[in-house]
């Protein structure tokens, strides 16, 4: 290795515990019992300062593997040649913006760069508004769509959840689409059927004096527990916003850039095109970057005279790390490995779950899937204190996984797309061990 840039003195995890809490956000969290100290990433393994590799089942912003090469060359050289802004002329922005729609169906043509998935979300709150000149917003129970004040306020998981205001005035919510839990349960048509449900929750709006400007919905429900929407879902729910006037937002902040398999972007399985995408996580392999796409006419009611110059977004860099990105996929074919990688996975899990009492559902689409942990089939109670330790026994197998789920009890498994069958392998056989160790209470 060259000279490092930076000299940083390594120290223990709890001296580093400590100065965190001494100067850093005090809110931050942790995961495991005992915090992991990660210094290096290659593919789909996390090393920790002993050089010990834990296989990455949870990370779905290394969406290509941890330090793409290809990926970090492409940020590097053009680091080393020029970052600006979109005040100048630069061909990364164009070519991303073209490179990104293409993959889109029309009329999503129109591309708004930004930081991070929040702020990706923030801006589309703002076009909608714009477009409809209306205020109120409809959004799934338990989601998640970002930190800014108005992503809380559009996220039942921060303002239902610890610490949390309520409900906003302006902000209707419609429960989890979850034909497993959910009040329409193990029912044929309970896509169109939850999909209907977007009428009461517009009558609310009504109720309090707004129209609604937008249904934030992401494409495959993450904080809400790995839920795979049921067929129908969206294009029930989409003629009715739009009935309304509103527009409908897919949030694949998560779930985007084939990481389903069976497509690049979870939305189209649902036979519907959003007015709104919005983008995050992979889509700069960890650097941070973000993007709304809409349509010419919603982009056209955001001219209104006020420039959106964001400092950041849309830089060289970062439309050189976002097309590195585009490539990877494509050249890796990494769309049709996480669809042959995740099925067979899937099977794995269903034959793990038929030898071990207390696993739900398994449930997936690709390289996103979820097992939802009970302590009873019939009553399906959810048992998060068994998933909980589930995950502390693979970490200590070197296998990093987490839970999700208004009850926290699925255990999410989302790695970054170059996940290989072996790895698969391994994962499973690791899992079928620890669910031994830990036997239903
Ligand atoms: C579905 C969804 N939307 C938006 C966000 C916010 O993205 P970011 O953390 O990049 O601001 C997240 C982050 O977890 C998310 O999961």
């Amino acid at each position: 290795m060259t000279d490092p840039a930076i000299a940083v003195a390594p120290r223990s995890a709890d001296e580093l515990l400590r100065l965190r809490r001494a100067h850093l956000n005090p809110t931050l969290s942790v995961a495991y019992r005992e915090p992991l100290k990660i210094v290096r990433g290659e593919g789909v393994w996390l090393y920790d300062e002993n050089g010990q590799g834990y296989l990455d089942l949870v990370n779905n912003v290394c969406h290509v593997g941890h330090c793409h090469p290809r990926v970090v060359r492409a940020g590097a050289e053009q680091m080393a040649r020029l970052n600006t802004n979109t005040r100048y002329l630069h061909d990364n922005l164009v070519e991303y913006a073209l490179r990104l729609t293409a993959t889109l169906p029309a009329p999503l043509s129109v591309v708004f760069l930004t930081n991070s998935g929040t702020e990706a979300n923030d801006l589309a709150l703002r076009l909608a508004r714009a477009h409809t000149r209306a205020r109120g917003v409809i959004v799934v129970d338990h989601a998640y769509h970002g930190h800014s004040p108005s992503m809380v306020e559009l996220s039942p998981y921060k303002f239902n959840g610890c610490g949390g205001e309520g409900q906003a005035d302006h902000v209707a919510v419609v429960p989890m689409p979850d034909a497993w839990r959910g009040e329409i349960r193990d029912a044929a048509d309970a896509g169109p059927r939850y999909g209907a449900m977007l009428e009461s929750a517009i009558g609310e709006l009504h109720a309090r004096g707004h129209r609604p400007a937008a249904f934030y919905c992401e494409s495959l429900l993450g904080c809400g527990g790995q839920i795979i929407l049921p067929d129908g879902y969206l294009r029930e729910a989409y003629a009715r916003v739009r009935a309304a006037g509103g527009l409908c937002l897919a949030d694949e902040v998560q779930v985007g850039f084939g990481r389903v398999g069976d497509a690049l972007w979870a939305f189209e399985r649902q036979g519907v095109v959003p007015d709104l995408l919005t983008l995050g996580k992979p889509i700069g392999n960890g650097h941070p970057l973000g993007a709304v796409v809409t349509t010419p006419e919603v982009a056209a009611s955001f001219v209104t005279g006020m420039e959106y110059f964001n400092t950041f977004g849309g830089n060289p860099v970062s439309c050189a790390i976002g097309l590195a990105v585009l490539e990877v996929i494509r050249d890796e074919g990494l769309q049709d490995n996480a669809a042959r990688v995740g099925a067979f996975l899937l099977d794995g899990l269903r034959e793990i779950q038929s030898r071990h009492p207390g696993i739900g559902q398994v449930r997936g689409r690709g390289l996103f899937i979820g097992a939802e942990f009970v302590t009873d089939p019939e009553t399906r109670a959810p048992d998060s204190a068994r998933v909980r330790a589930v995950v502390e026994a693979m970490k200590a197998r070197h296998v990093l996984l987490s839970t999700d789920g208004p009850d926290d009890n699925v255990l999410k498994i989302k790695p970054p797309v170059v996940f290989s069958r072996a790895n698969a392998q391994e994962f499973l056989e690791k899992l079928d061990a620890a669910l031994g160790e830990i036997p239903l209470a």
